[in-house]
């Protein structure tokens, strides 16, 4: 963290790990599915093709003891592991020493107790695996390193805009951007002229959602009588002497003119103040965005945020082959059937959200949790959880432990913190590890966002675990 040049840091583990890929027969490409996952395969997919290095890609929920048999398995003698490996090294490791394949592994997640090799993890340079590099970043550095070592052209940076997509969609981003290595990364990428970054309005869908409804969602900003609020935003906009509609539809963020915006911006910075929103966060209306030059505006994928959500649609919901389809390139089929997806995934995130504002939380010393049972896919749950957050009678000040059901026998935690917790102490990687493990399960992630799978049944032990665990790490600043 101390570094001036963070990815130098990892440089050499990189170049190691490029020069061992090469030498391989053929590599297995294994993924996370999600956002951060996809854009990974989809950057390390693009730096083996270029290099000209045989491979074959696959995807998975949660690397555990089956899905890396599963692995082993096939005949590739190099498996690739982007944005998982990490965690799962004990896994990996015997396989490892039976000489079933030699793992690469291009992750950010906490290391599990074992080493390898080749490793690549910002983690074992110093630096945050949860906002300074994602799997995708990881990625990015090492597809550099594949082009760097054999003199390639092209040089892999616009595979960049990627990696930039993959952090966002990590939460990797304050309202000030992105920090660490990322911002070496968006500026090569602002080098290579595929990634933009601006300060404009934060709020979610300024590519997509008509101005309305770009209000209404910004459950975020809280802006009394405009979010959550329809007839409000509708009435705040109208109000305003712009002309925001075109041919009586509502226009995007993306279609106003630069001294429209202005007017809007100011309009909604003197309307939170008058409604009495603290300082601290009409600060947040405006910060650092990021666009991707190359594609169209008005589309999902010109946001990074909104391209990050297309890519959970796809990836939450079985169709990795979709939302990779889309990152390496394809702008038919795939982006229609991934628009399809996310106004699926949309209406799921919505349902979730207001099934845990209904029936509440149960509040603990150290946490509060929520059970799903079935009414939320266990691959989402960690999203409404973070979603949820902040909305009335769930409070900022714990963390958020959300249970959702993944099988007959298993159950699927998902958890959240806030920045504040962590500089209190929090870890949820442990705290998903250790209680998870405790009742016949596992788990692992950040320190601000991690999961486990424990086995049905054991759900209330595993909170009177994490209870007892969080209370520790936060130690006397707890309550
Ligand atoms: O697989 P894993 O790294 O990819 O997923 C990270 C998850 O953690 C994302 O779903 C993201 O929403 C969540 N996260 C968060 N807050 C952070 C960092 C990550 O909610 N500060
Ligand atoms: O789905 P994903 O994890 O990418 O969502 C990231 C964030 O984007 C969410 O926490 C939420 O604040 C915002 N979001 C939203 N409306 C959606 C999807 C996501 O406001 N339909
Ligand atoms: O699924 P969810 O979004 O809650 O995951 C949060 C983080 O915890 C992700 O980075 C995920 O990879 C990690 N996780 C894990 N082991 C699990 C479940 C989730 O490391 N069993
Ligand atoms: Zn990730």
């Amino acid at each position: 963290m101390a570094s001036a040049h963070p990815v130098s840091d990892l440089a050499d583990t990189a170049t190691a790990c490029a020069e061992r890929l090469r030498a391989a027969d053929s590599v297995l490409l294994a993924s996370h599915i999600d956002a951060d996952g996809l854009t990974s395969a989809a950057i390390a997919a693009t730096a083996l093709e270029r290099a000209g290095i045989s491979f074959e890609t696959v995807f998975a929920k949660q690397l555990d003891e089956s899905e890396v048999a599963r692995i082993a398995a096939t005949d590739h003698d190099t498996v690739l592991f982007t944005d998982f490996g990490s965690g799962q090294l004990d896994i990996i490791a015997p396989h490892e020493a039976a000489g079933d394949f030699t793992p690469v592994i291009a992750d950010h997640h906490q290391p599990a107790d074992a080493t390898t090799e080749y490793h690549l993890n910002p983690l074992l340079a110093g630096l945050n695996g949860a906002s300074e590099l994602s799997g995708a970043g990881a990625s990015y550095v090492l597809a550099r390193a594949l082009a760097v070592t054999a003199q390639q052209s092209p040089d892999n940076r616009d595979l960049s805009a990627l990696a930039v997509v993959g952090a966002v969609g990590d939460m990797q981003a304050g309202v000030d951007g992105l920090s660490g290595a990322n911002t070496e990364i968006v500026a090569e990428g602002v080098d290579a002229g595929v990634i933009e970054e601006s300060t404009d309005l934060t709020l979610y869908g300024k590519q997509t959602r008509p101005l309305p409804k770009l209000l209404e969602y910004a459950s975020d900003a809280r802006i009394p009588g405009i979010s959550n609020d329809a007839a409000g935003a509708i009435e705040f906009l109208s109000d305003l002497d712009l002309d925001l509609k075109d041919d009586g539809e509502w226009r995007c963020w993306v279609d106003l003119a630069a001294d429209e915006r202005q007017v809007l911006v100011s309009a909604l910075v003197q309307r939170a103040v008058k409604s009495g929103v603290p300082a601290s966060r009409i600060d947040e209306l405006v910060g650092t965005s990021y666009q991707l030059t190359r594609e169209d505006p008005g589309t999902e994928l010109r946001d990074v945020s909104e391209f990050s959500t297309l890519l959970n649609a796809t990836a939450r919901y079985e169709r990795a082959d979709v939302g990779l389809a889309v990152c390496l390139g394809d702008r038919d089929a795939a982006l229609s059937r991934a628009r399809q997806l996310l106004r699926n995934h949309r209406r799921n995130l919505s349902e979730g959200l207001e099934l845990v504002k209904t029936e509440g939380v149960t509040v603990e010393d150290h946490l509060q949790w929520f059970d799903a049972g079935t009414d939320i896919r266990e691959t989402i749950v960690g999203i409404v959880a973070g979603m949820a957050v902040g909305a009335p009678g769930i409070r900022r000040d714990l963390p958020i432990i959300a249970f959702a059901e993944k099988s007959d026998s298993e159950s699927k935690v998902s958890s959240r913190g806030s920045h504040q917790l962590i500089r209190n102490g929090l870890d949820l990687s442990v705290v998903m590890r250790e209680a998870a493990r405790a009742v016949g399960g596992d788990g692992g992630g950040h320190d601000v966002a991690a999961g486990a799978t424990i086995p049905t049944g054991t759900q209330q032990a595993f909170v009177d675990h994490a209870n007892e665990i969080v209370g520790q790490q936060l130690g006397d600043t707890a309550e």
